[in-house]
Parts: C-alpha cells; structure tokens; sequence
C-alpha cells in the first residue's frame, strides 16, 4: 500500500509539471482528484487493510491528498495570472471608477417644492390615476358632451369610455369621493393631450391641482393661497392678478398672472393657470351640500410654473433627457 501510495504521488507529480493549460489541468484532476480518481480509490483501499497497517497508511493516504490538493490550487492559480488577456495588469494603486451619481429630475425636484409649499399650508397630496374615465375627467367637472374640451381628436381615448387624462382636476372629484369636507388636497402628476409638439407644448405634460372645501371659504382664501404660493416660490417682489376667465367647474373663474422679468430683463406678464370658486354643479356631482359648503380650485402647469424660473426657452429640453442639461440642477 505504502509503495503505491509512492508511485501516484510521484506520477502524479510528473504529470502536474507538463500541465500547461488549464484544460489539460481539468483532467489531471479528474485522474487523481475527483470522486472517481485515483486518491479517492486509495482511500476507499484502507478498509481492506488490517488494523496494525491502516493507520500508518492512512496517515500517508490523507497527506497524499491534502499535497496533491495544493498543488492543484498553486497551478491553477498560475494558469489563471497567465490566462489573462495581454495588457496592462491591474494597477491597485491608480484611482477607482467613481460610479456617477444620477439626482432627481428638475420637474420632481420643482413638485417637491410645491408640495412642501403649499403643505406648510395645510394641503395634503392626493392622487388619481392617468387612465380616467369620463364621469371623473368630464362629467363631474360640470363639462357638457357638447364641450370642445371633449373632442374625442383632442383627448388620447383608450376605448369609448377611458381615455388618458387632460386635467389633474380629475383628482379633485376623487378626493371629494373620497373624504366629506372639509378638503385642502393638492394632486402633481403628469396629464396627457394630442397637441403638436412645439416649444411650449407637448403631449404630455405635469399640472398641480388644488382644492379647498370648508364653511365659509371665499375668493379672498383663494387669492391670499395663490398669492402666499407666488411670493414663496418665486420671491416677495413678484407681482400677481386675476384675470376673469371661464371653466366649467368653477363660478367665478380666473386665470393667475405673474408679473416677471425673464432672465433679469424687462418684466412682462405671463399665465400660470386658472382657478376659481368650486362651482355648485361639481359639490352635487360628488354629494356634498352646496348649500353649506364653499371652495377653491386652481390647476396650474408645472412645467409652465418652472420654465421661466430656470429659464428654459424651450419644453422639449425637460423631456429629452441630455444629462448635459439635466444635470445643472
Ligand atoms: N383643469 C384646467 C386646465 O387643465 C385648469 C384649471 C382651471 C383647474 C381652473 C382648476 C381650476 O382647478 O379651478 O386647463
């Protein structure tokens, strides 16, 4: 037993030094190494020897495997450095790769901060789903089936009765579904119109939406919010007014203008968005008591509110993704 212990080692041994790849490695291996190699079966030998001799062998056996076993690894270890491909060897002392930070897009960034402007005034954020159906998108906002704004060419219909929403004024309904009065809710999120695609428009777009519904509430809560809202978010020395306008779920209604320099130039005055009292039709739409309760709306165009605050000539910018532009905010 001893001897043939002697004779694969030494074998074994012979045949390690002529392995050049690490092909012919593998099946040096598989001879005296794997499940079915010669070692293994010189162990599976010690059970036929008598007690006096097995120890002794055993001993020789199992260092037989452990030397054979080291071997392998240092080889292969060898094989490896030299499999690699030609080149420049790793170099630990040079700088790593800095992976690039990504950071949140401009129009996340500017719905953050309406949010948490109009939240240090009490309104909560609501949401609502872009498939909408037309009870929410139409029908509850007090929009006749005659109405332009339903023109099946200018709204994305998904089939006869939902279509991709052109108005964050759908969550308004949902909220008041939701939760009986009072409301303070404003909803951010992206709406969707088949317009051309040009430097102020684009088929998709974002809009904030707010709502207001309590006793008592009058255009005066309406103007100082809206009013509170421009001064924080663009700077106490920008001006507002209320133009008289018309939507069919409000009664009055408003269109909001600030009054503001682009690019530190002469100041002129630009359209944020409408507003308006709730108008009764839409309180019955959703059940409330018209009777007893009174609110404010708005629904103003994000992208509108931070184009000429960052001054971006152009929407497209906002979507096309260049990192270039993107990454200066
Ligand atoms: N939904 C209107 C639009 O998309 C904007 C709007 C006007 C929303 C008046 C309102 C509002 O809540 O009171 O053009």
């Amino acid at each position: 037993m001893l001897e043939q212990i002697e004779k694969i080692r030494s074998q074994a041994r012979a045949q390690l030094d002529q392995v050049k790849d690490l092909q012919s490695l593998e099946q040096w291996r598989v001879r005296y190494l794997s499940r079915k190699g010669e070692v293994l079966a010189l162990l599976k030998l010690l059970g036929t020897l008598s007690a006096a001799d097995r120890p002794a062998a055993g001993q020789k056996a199992n260092q037989l495997k452990a030397e054979l076993t080291a071997a392998f690894d240092q080889r292969q270890a060898a094989l490896n450095q030299t499999a690699r491909p030609a080149g420049p060897g790793t170099d630990v002392t040079l700088p790593g790769d800095c992976p690039r930070l990504g950071r949140e897009h401009l129009i996340s960034q500017a719905t953050s901060e309406l949010c948490e402007i109009f939240g240090r005034m009490g309104f909560d954020i609501a949401e609502g789903p872009e498939v909408e159906d037309e009870f929410h998108n139409f029908v509850a906002l007090n929009i006749p089936p005659a109405h332009p704004a339903r023109d099946p060419l200018d709204n994305f219909y998904i089939d006869v009765q939902r279509l991709l929403r052109s108005q964050t004024s759908t969550v308004q309904i949902r909220a008041m579904e939701r939760q009986a009065p009072p409301v303070r809710v404003i909803a951010p999120g992206r709406t969707y119109r088949p317009d051309t695609v040009d430097a102020t428009h684009s088929f998709m777009f974002h809009q904030i939406e707010g709502l207001c519904v309590d006793e008592g509430v009058s255009m005066v809560d309406l103007k100082s919010c809206l009013n509170q809202f421009v001064h924080a978010y663009y700077g106490p020395q920008v001006r507002t007014r209320f133009r008289p306008s018309f939507f069919p779920f409000t009664e009055p209604s408003a269109e909001m203008d600030i009054h503001w320099a682009p690019g530190g130039g002469q100041a002129r005055w630009m359209e944020l968005g409408g507003c308006g009292m709730v108008d009764p039709a839409v309180f019955e739409a959703v059940g409330y008591d018209p009777q007893r309760y009174t609110g404010f709306a708005f629904g103003f165009g994000i992208e509108r509110i931070l184009m000429p605050k960052y001054g971006i000539p152009d929407i497209r910018l906002l979507y096309e993704g260049d990192v270039r532009f993107l990454s200066q905010w």
